[in-house]
């Protein structure tokens, strides 16, 4: 994780008005040379002056076209900021307003560790594994499976990349995600026997070449620590609460919990599935808190909860916040580029086309 040094203190003295006020007259001085991109996660304070919202795969789009921008300020987390980096053009500036906004699950997988695990499932075990890296994942991550014959995916459309990677070799391993990952394979029809944990921090991921053998996908053994704190516990208090409520939740969420939700998908999947039901309906959602707030405000007609009674938040998205938003604004407007997400061009060449396979295989949201 970076380190965000503290920004100049006279900012704690700005109300949150007078923040809102000033990153107002900053966008408008900027004007077409900025463009601001919100993850859906991100506190209703900063998604006010998004000029686009979205999920992972949308804003990568979205990223990736940006014809006219100087300078994309991304109020979301580092891996996000790092794939605008490497889709935009080489003239546009990325840049995320607070370096501390990491992601934990990210953080479950580095280059070191995957060289390892290839080493064993290549070269010890002679397995034709395909490397398939969940978008939440460090640039050098997607530039080894970019180089290596994978792709990187998204929550909206890990179906549609596993199934290209199974029709280009025999294996998957796939990373740093083991829910989306085992979710994703057991919906196309994958046993769970044929599915093991690859623990990076056991010798040979703690298998056996036999076990790879037999297996077709391998999962990193990572998670998002927001997803994981959903539980069945959880899912059949709401039953019992009122069996009315339909549970929908996140693929990041544990494969028991997506069995006994309703429904689950990406957070698009997520505010569509809200949007379109009938007024009076009832739902209890599995994913980050700002979210289901969101949705809870935007949909009076509908009752609209948490699947879990403890706020699930994203700590680190929650650090993007209107101080951290006007000090970027202020220093772009004067001629100084702060917190700038560069990742190398060398790492570049490789992760671009993972991150292109990726777009390529965009499907409509998956059910599970
Ligand atoms: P999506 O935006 O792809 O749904 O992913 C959720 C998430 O955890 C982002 O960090
Ligand atoms: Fe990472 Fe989970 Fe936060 Fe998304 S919600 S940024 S996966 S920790």
């Amino acid at each position: 994780m970076l380190f965000q040094p503290p920004i100049p203190p006279h900012y704690n003295d700005l109300t949150q008005a007078q923040l809102a006020k000033r990153i107002t007259m900053r966008k408008t001085e900027l004007g077409s040379r900025l463009v601001i991109l919100g993850h859906h996660y991100q506190q209703d304070e900063v998604i006010q002056f998004a000029d686009y919202f979205g999920d992972s795969l949308k804003l990568s789009q979205i990223g990736a076209d940006q014809k006219e921008a100087e300078f994309i300020v991304f109020c979301g987390v580092h891996f996000m900021a790092e794939s605008a980096d490497i889709l935009s053009d080489d003239r546009v500036k990325v840049i995320l307003p607070d370096l501390s906004a990491g992601c934990s699950m990210a953080d479950m997988a580095n280059l070191e560790q995957l060289e390892d695990a290839w080493d064993f499932l290549e070269k010890d075990c002679q397995a034709c594994v395909i490397p398939i890296t969940y978008v939440n994942s460090a640039a050098s991550i997607k530039s080894f499976c970019g180089g290596h014959q994978g792709a990187c995916c998204t929550s909206s459309n890990a179906r549609a990349v596993l199934e290209w990677a199974f029709a280009q070799g025999e294996k998957v391993l796939f990373l740093p995600d083991q829910h989306l990952g085992r979710n994703t394979a057991f919906d196309m029809g994958i046993k769970l026997d044929e599915m093991l944990v690859y623990d990076p921090k056991l010798p040979d991921g703690g298998l056996t070449k036999s076990q790879v053998e037999h297996a077709k996908v391998l999962l990193w053994k990572g998670h998002c620590s927001v997803h994981a704190l959903f539980t069945t516990a959880q899912c059949e208090e709401v039953r019992q609460l009122d069996p009315e409520y339909k549970i929908l939740v996140h693929p990041e969420c544990s494969w028991e919990v997506v069995q006994q939700a309703d429904l689950a998908g990406s957070t698009e999947f997520i505010i569509k599935t809200v949007r379109e039901s009938p007024a009076g309906s009832k739902w209890a959602i599995g994913t980050e808190i700002h979210l289901v707030e969101r949705l809870i405000q935007e949909h009076p007609d509908k009752t609209v909860r948490s699947v879990a009674s403890i706020q699930c938040l994203c700590t680190t998205m929650y650090r993007i916040d209107l101080k951290h938003l006007a000090w970027t604004l202020d220093n772009l407007a004067e001629g100084r580029i702060v917190n700038q997400i560069s990742v190398t061009p060398d790492t570049k060449r490789l992760a671009v086309i993972a991150l292109e396979r990726m777009l390529a295989n965009v499907s409509p949201a998956p059910v599970f």
